[in-house]
């Protein structure tokens, strides 16, 4: 599709090292952190790697032109397919693009390109004595541009929020090289339509992203995390639904089932009694150390009051960095208990949390199909992670039809598909149900008129 005249043009525009071509580099850009099996037709035709935004701009009207797909790649962490080129084309890595470009200190605000790696960012303004607070699990590796393309959340939406509700402006290259700036450093602004939070979750269907504005919030002066164990999955799932309720605010309140602590059990050759059904891992935060003591002793007081097993509080920095690696690793530890896992990102209101529970069980014994449950819960945003063996037809039917019911009652108690790792490909059949006719209308509206000719990021959403 891309010929060599159009190649020649690229290599001129970011230089030849930039361009590559070679199958085991097209073969590399194929894929990322969702299940998507790998196949040859997702290969992109080329990649190529700006460095600024002049380049992205002139590689985006080349693109334009000549109708070339294109597909923005940050560190390919992403859970739902969004990076993978399904239509070919250009795969553009943003990976250079990692500078931090301005840091205001009198506004706490942050410019920075889109391949900043997250944790990068958080040490960053850390040293300073400012917070970023969205941590989503891949933090260590994953990239702003990313971030911001998906949305992503983390452990510590429960308090802080997730990545939309930090970006204040963006830099965003259009379809056609077209550079436009949205947004900005006032916090009112309604000048016009939110062009800031369309492109914010776009994942890459609208424009490419190219510099971030993100505001930022002074540190926590201290913070300490507390492990929970429970001989019951209900009584953790009280004890997270009670602790809310009673106006504790944690900065992240982590589920674990049976299942998942058993995954993390084998990973990491930890001796776990196997009579533990459940564990929970909270962090708190705030200004003193009175402040943390009143805090924990509030939530194990509450555990308490629901059998809890064993409390934990970490007695040092690395005491509390070992109970979140548990946590930041799960996903990979559940990945390896199965040949296939389908994992998912529902999100329902907080108080529904329980019983979406109770019904992901159910559905896993009516299909018996072993489901791990673990996730967000202080916000209400769980990944079940359907572990099976999709080379069985039987057992994948099965499969389909429990994840179509996960999706369905996810709605039925009034949550959504996604709750922080977006569409992509894998939740695709499901937005017509989550959406509605005009809704998808609505959407598809908006992508015809950013994207007349489909070339950004094709195949994605719907
Ligand atoms: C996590 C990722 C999968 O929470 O979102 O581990
Ligand atoms: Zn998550």
């Amino acid at each position: 599709m891309i010929t060599n005249e159009i190649k020649e043009k690229l290599r001129a525009i970011v230089g030849a090292e930039n361009v590559l071509d070679s199958n085991i580099d097209r073969f590399g850009y194929s894929y990322d952190s969702s299940f998507v099996p790998l196949v040859p037709a997702n290969n992109p035709d080329v990649v190529v790697r700006p460095l600024t935004t002049e380049e992205v701009s002139k590689v985006m009207a080349l693109a334009n032109e000549h109708g070339i797909p294109v597909t923005p790649r940050g560190a390919a962490s992403g859970r739902t397919g969004g990076s993978i080129p399904l239509a070919g084309g250009i795969s553009l890595s943003l990976d250079r693009m990692t500078k931090i470009l301005e840091f205001d200190e009198k506004n706490m605000m942050v410019t920075v390109e889109p391949g900043v790696r997250t944790v990068d960012l958080y040490n960053f303004c850390a040293d300073k004595g400012l917070f970023y607070p969205p941590d989503p699990a891949s933090w260590k590796f994953s990239t702003i541009g990313g971030n911001v393309a998906e949305n992503a959340g983390g452990m510590r939406a429960v308090k802080y929020g997730v990545t939309s509700n930090y970006v204040m402006g963006l830099e965003v290259v259009l379809a056609d090289g077209t550079v436009i700036q949205t947004g900005g450093k006032a916090i009112k602004n309604v000048t016009g339509y939110n062009l800031t939070q369309l492109f914010t979750g776009s994942e890459g269907t609208l424009g490419i992203i190219t510099k971030v504005l993100l505001r930022l919030i002074p540190m926590p002066k201290v913070r300490n995390t507390l492990q929970l164990m429970f001989y019951s999955l209900d009584d953790a799932c009280a004890t997270i639904h009670k602790m809310l309720q009673s106006g504790v605010v944690p900065a992240a309140a982590e589920l674990m089932d049976k299942m998942s602590i058993q995954a993390v059990a084998r990973h990491r050759k930890l001796d776990i009694d196997p009579a533990i059904e459940a564990c929970v891992i909270i962090e708190i935060d705030g200004d003193s150390k009175e402040d943390l003591d009143k805090q924990a002793k509030q939530i194990e007081t509450i555990a308490r009051g629901f059998n809890v097993a064993e409390v934990r509080i970490a007695q040092s920095k690395q005491e509390e960095e070992d109970i979140w690696a548990i946590r930041r690793g799960l996903s990979s530890a559940v990945g390896a208990m199965a040949p296939n896992r389908l994992g998912e990102d529902i999100s329902v209101p907080r108080n529904e949390f329980p019983e979406m529970v109770r019904r992901i069980r159910k559905i896993s014994e009516k299909y018996n199909l072993p489901i791990a449950v673990y996730g967000h819960a202080g916000d209400g945003n769980l990944h079940p992670s359907v572990l099976c063996d999709l080379s069985n037809p039987e057992e994948a039917e099965r499969v389909h039809k429990a994840v179509d019911e996960i999706f369905a009652e996810a709605l039925a108690v009034g949550g959504t598909l996604s709750g922080e790792h977006g569409i992509g490909i894998t939740k695709r059949p499901y937005t017509l149900s989550a959406l509605g006719e005009g809704g998808i209308r609505t959407l598809k509206a908006i992508k015809q008129a950013l994207d007349p000719k489909g070339i950004l990021n094709p195949g994605k959403i719907w």
